[in-house]
């Protein structure tokens, strides 16, 4: 902990009066069938035990998905008008409820009490933004080639959603997701990673209270071998919603072929940040330290690389260097915490060995490089945040994603070349340039290969209105938020209507004009 900080949540003295968590299946919040539940601890301080939940099985998960079928048949047939009223409500208890389940998202998942805040505001925003979809839904009406004749495509659901949500925007992705595929007239089963399951157990709390009817939405808790397997392979989940790893989204995509369901995949970044001369390198310090480790690193746009024109090399690493050295590690409920743990043990782990693999790489640690394991810190994941220098494109470091509070950076001649090395990753989430120079910004707009770019701004933060998605490995062509997030849960109708009162062939010569 900082000197000031101390492991400030709840503390559980022992397993009494510790709440048993349980899935919402059909509008009933019921055990598992199996009797067993896992443990949900604190990863800033794993002496607090936040609960146990339902280590679900396949029998839990097909009768989630059964109810979701069931609840599909009115749910599809209530006007998306009145759908959306559901969606007003449960903004409105997540504004009302926002600073509580902030405080828990912390306690659950790590990171500041401000960036949790934050996560429950992409929640609420989504909800109103899906809500206000209700009422729009566009669809296509277009002439038709014969006359009197009325041609149209409108927006149907899918069915079942089967939403498998990661753990570092717990509640945020879930809305994204759930609120987008609601309000197009489908119903939900979603897992929520075994690491995170409180907040989405609270949106759905926030559901319930909302009124939604029964069945419509369903949390399913517990591994993905038992739960994430069999939702991939059901006959009845009609589409399939995914954050998180590459090899994971890809296992999911094979998973899903035979049965062809459609697959949105959101899958790994490593995302780059530009600067250039001329460029205001104390803004761009500021862009990257939050970039870098705003969630301790632990986003999918997280700005895990760096690169920097010659120029201003040398000033912008001793400014970031020292800038991150000064941030204050620690409980993220404290307030004068920056940065909270990583999630969870292996995380460490992970972030450890590349920290070891950078520096066996001959890269140049100017900032931090260790875990932090005195006193207090010995009961949760934390780590310093870590500036390596002098990297090359080639290292593994500045190719494979870390998820933690690592970045690395590396020196460019030219804009052109700071393009090449940005575009040299198999990933392709988001990328943003410093600079004061409008034809910089628009040719680096054009050519890198990102779905999401930024101009003087760093590579995270996304807004629930635009679309969200990446190209290579980070996508396979769908995104998610936005407009964009309803066509992953709708399908298109084409729709003809003749009213001429006799009959009109298409495509077929005649001698009328
Ligand atoms: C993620 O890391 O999976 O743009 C999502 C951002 C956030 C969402 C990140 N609004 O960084």
């Amino acid at each position: 902990m900082t000197a000031t900080a101390s492991t400030s949540a709840p503390t559980a003295t022992g397993l009494r009066g510790i709440r048993e968590y349980k899935n919402f299946i059909n509008g009933e919040w019921v055990a598992c069938s199996g009797g067993k539940v896992f443990e949900n601890r604190n990863p800033a301080n794993g002496d607090d035990l936040i609960g146990t939940f339902q280590d679900s099985n396949a029998d839990d998960l097909n009768a989630a998905v059964d109810a979701a079928d069931k609840a599909f048949e009115s749910w599809r047939l209530l006007p998306a008008p009145k759908r959306a009223e559901f969606l007003y409500r449960v903004g409105q208890i997540l504004q009302r409820d926002k600073e509580k389940i902030a405080r828990e998202m912390t306690r659950e998942m790590g990171k500041v009490f401000e960036e949790t805040k934050g996560d429950v505001q992409e929640a609420i925003d989504m909800a109103f933004l899906a809500a206000g979809e209700g009422r729009r839904l566009f669809g296509v009406t277009t002439p038709s080639e014969l006359p009197n004749k009325f041609n149209m495509a409108v927006r149907m659901p899918l069915g079942v959603a089967g939403l498998i949500t990661p753990w570092n925007f717990p509640m945020a992705i879930p809305a994204w997701k759930g609120m987008a595929a609601l309000i197009c007239g489908n119903t939900v089963v979603i897992k929520p990673a075994s690491l995170t399951p409180l907040s989405v157990v609270m949106l759905a709390e926030a559901l319930e209270e909302a009124g939604l009817p029964k069945g419509v939405w369903n949390v399913v808790t517990g591994g993905g071998r038992e739960v994430g397997e069999p939702l991939l392979k059901h006959e009845k989940v009609k589409v399939i919603s995914f954050t998180g790893s590459t090899d994971v989204g890809r296992h999911i995509n094979i998973a899903c072929a035979p049965s062809f369901k459609r697959v949105h995949l959101e899958m790994g970044g490593k995302n780059i940040i530009m600067v250039m001369d001329d460029a205001d390198v104390d803004l761009a310090v500021d862009g990257a330290l939050w970039g870098a480790f705003g969630t301790a690193g632990q986003r999918c746009t997280a700005a895990s690389r760096i690169v920097v024109q010659k120029g201003v090399y040398d000033q912008f690493v001793e400014k970031l260097a020292g800038r991150a050295k000064k941030l204050r590690v620690g409980n993220g409920l404290d307030p004068n915490v920056d940065m909270g743990p990583n999630v969870s043990a292996s995380q460490l782990e992970t972030v450890e060995s590349y920290v070891r693999i950078g520096s066996d790489e001959g890269a140049r640690v100017v900032a931090g490089g260790k875990a932090l394991r005195d006193g207090d810190f010995g009961k949760g994941y934390f780590h310093q945040p870590t500036v390596f220098a002098d990297v090359k494109p080639s290292m593994r470091i500045a190719q494979e994603e870390i998820f933690g509070p690592v970045t690395a950076v590396m020196k460019c001649d030219t804009l052109d070349e700071a393009i090449i090395v940005g575009n040299s990753v198999r990933y392709g989430l988001s990328s943003s340039i410093y600079t004061r120079d409008v034809n910089k910004a628009f040719t680096a707009m054009r050519d890198m290969y990102t779905g999401i770019f930024y101009v003087n701004a760093p590579t995270i933060g996304a807004e629930v209105h635009l679309p969200f998605g990446g190209v290579k490995e980070t996508g396979n062509g769908h995104r998610e938020a936005g407009v964009a997030g309803i066509d992953v849960f709708s399908e298109w109708k084409s729709i003809y209507v003749d009213y001429s009162g006799s009959l009109q062939r298409a495509q077929i010569d005649t001698e009328e004009i």
